[in-house]
Order: C-alpha cells, then structure tokens, then sequence
C-alpha cells in the first residue's frame, strides 16, 4: 500500500511539472557576458535590473497570457509574425521577450568587432558608409517617441532595412509597416539608459556602437542571407597551390629565398595535383588547361634549380615565372 502511494504522488509530481512545463514555454536566457561586461557604456545596474526584472517581467507576462491558447506551440518567431491573432498581452510580452533576447546577444564587451566582408558590401552599397549607417539608426532612435526601438533588418526583397517600432513591437510582426528580420536591435525604453545618461537618449545612442557585437549581426545577417562563394571555392587544388605560392614568392620579393629553397617540392607537388584535378566546368577552356601545363613544366624546372643550388639570382627568376604562370591561370578562369 505504502509503495502504490508513492507511486501515486510520484505521478501526480510528473503531471504537475509536465503542467507547468507546458504552462510556462519560456524562460529568462543567461546573459553572454558579466552584467558590468559593458561598462562603461552601460553601468551593471542597468544591465541587472534590465535583464533580471525588465526581461524576466516579460517572460512571466507571456507565460501567463499564453495559459490556455494554442499559441504557447508556435515557435517564437512564428508568434510574432501571425501577433495580429493574439492578444494584446501576447503581443507586448512576446515582443518583449523576443526583443530581450536578440538585444543581449548583439551587445559584446569585445572591442573592435566589426561586419563581415558581405555584410560590410551591403552596407556600403546602400549607406555608402558604416558611420551613415549608423547616424540613420541613431536618427530611427532618437526620433522613436516614447518608448520603443530601433532596428537593422534584412527586408523581404534581401535589402537591408533602418527602421523603428514603438513599444515591444518588431519588424517581424504582421502589424508593423515596415517587415524584415532583424539583426540589431537597439532598446530605447528608458529602462535601457535612464540610470546613467537620465534624459540623455543620445549619449546612451552614441556609447552604444562601443558595444555592438558585430560578430553576432554578421551571423544573423548570415542566417537570412547565404554567404557569398569564392571565385575559387569549387576548385580546392587551385586554393592549394595559391597558398605555397604566395608563402614562397612574397618572401622572395624582399629577398628571402629560404621558403622557396625549402618548399619547391611541395609548389611542384601541388602543381601536379592540380593538373590532375577536375577543372570545374565554368574554368574549363583551353587556355586554362595550357596554363595549367606551363605551370607543371615551371615548377618542374624551379625545383631543380633548387635542387641543383643554383644562384639567388636564378631562383628568384624562375619563382617569378612562375608566378606569372599562376596569375596567367586566374585571368584565363575569368574568359
Ligand atoms: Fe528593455
């Protein structure tokens, strides 16, 4: 009897966490970093209270609000772009939530981040610099009235977007005008800054670039749109041989001659490997393959002059021969 009573209240336990469980979907993220990570941009204070009252008030809100809906079995993201559905709760809570989270991860005590190659092209593209960029989010920011936020989003049409939203909302609700997904979003509820910049809102705009995780917008700018390829990324033997060469031949324009002394077997080596390899369809044309055979042939003779000691001189020739030889092979890949 004893053992089916703690059978029972052993089950009733699971029932009651499997309950909650499904009752409270979510729950408050670590922060990446320490809470006085980011200072001085953003005192701990600001950082504890914001993360462990302001964040975790919206999480219990959403948690609450979603009690008995079939929202609580959509993905976040899915919640916000079907908000129209839900209730207003949902809609500042959930906003809150998703705002938080993506807010912490894009904030970095790390100096020098910066955007990727792509990204870093797409910004120039359409801001002509990182700097006008960052003036137009500061501008969304500023002129955000109340409260609210400022964001960098990839739009639908994989253009990047500045724009702004008030209160917990985000550019990928269905209620908001402008849509795209968002790669950096900047909190401008007094909550984020009054502690130390007070009615300052553009002090707390301009110290908040020292903290950008640049790293981490590039990642999300990544997830929405594919990195682009390398001219050479299906011809991996092309790479190889590229790499020996300009380990050998940039030394030798300052006269060092040692890498090349050392490593001609392994530029000869790579040489035949890449006359061996499948030349990818859109390089394949004769004037790639003659070069490619030029290319043997040079490594061949630049070997055996090292192999038979010849002069500094001599080497040196034979090395910039070769190098034309390769460059002669890029620019024929681009016929
Ligand atoms: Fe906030």
């Amino acid at each position: 009897m004893k053992s089916m009573n703690y059978i029972l209240s052993t089950i009733i336990s699971l029932c009651f966490v499997l309950t909650m469980k499904a009752q409270s979907p979510y729950s408050l993220p670590a922060l990446p970093y320490s809470y006085s990570a980011l200072e001085p941009n953003i005192d701990s204070t600001t950082m504890w209270i914001h993360h462990t009252k302001h964040h975790q008030a919206y999480i219990n809100n959403l948690n609450q609000a979603l009690q008995g809906t079939e929202a609580g079995n959509l993905s976040l993201n899915d919640l916000m772009s079907q908000i129209s559905k839900h209730s207003v709760a949902i809609r500042n809570n959930g906003g809150g939530h998703y705002n938080h989270s993506l807010f912490w991860t894009v904030l970095t005590p790390n100096k020098n981040t910066k955007p990727g190659k792509d990204l870093m092209e797409a910004i120039l593209a359409q801001y002509t610099s990182l700097d006008s960029l960052k003036s137009l989010i500061n501008k969304a920011a500023s002129t955000r009235f109340g409260s609210g936020w400022a964001w960098l989003s990839v739009s639908a049409d994989g253009k990047l977007l500045v724009s702004s939203t008030a209160n917990q909302d985000n550019p990928l609700m269905d209620v908001v005008t402008e849509k795209g997904i968002p790669i950096l979003g900047i909190d401008v509820w007094e909550h984020a800054y009054y502690l130390k910049y007070q009615n300052k809102r553009g002090d707390y705009l301009n110290a908040i670039w020292n903290v950008v995780n640049w790293d981490e917008v590039t990642r999300r700018y990544h997830e929405v749109i594919p990195k682009k390829k390398g001219k050479f990324d299906e011809w991996p033997e092309i790479k190889t041989f590229h790499k020996s060469m300009s380990e050998t031949f940039h030394p030798s324009e300052e006269g060092n001659l040692t890498p090349v002394r050392s490593r001609s077997n392994e530029l000869l080596q790579n040489a035949i490997a890449l006359s061996k390899s499948k030349i990818p369809t859109q390089f394949n044309n004769k004037g790639v393959q003659s070069a490619v055979k030029k290319l043997v042939d040079g490594s061949k003779a630049l070997d055996k002059l090292v192999k038979n000691k010849a002069s500094d001189k001599a080497i040196t020739q034979s090395l910039s021969k070769l190098h034309d030889t390769f460059h002669l092979i890029v620019e024929e890949c681009s016929h």
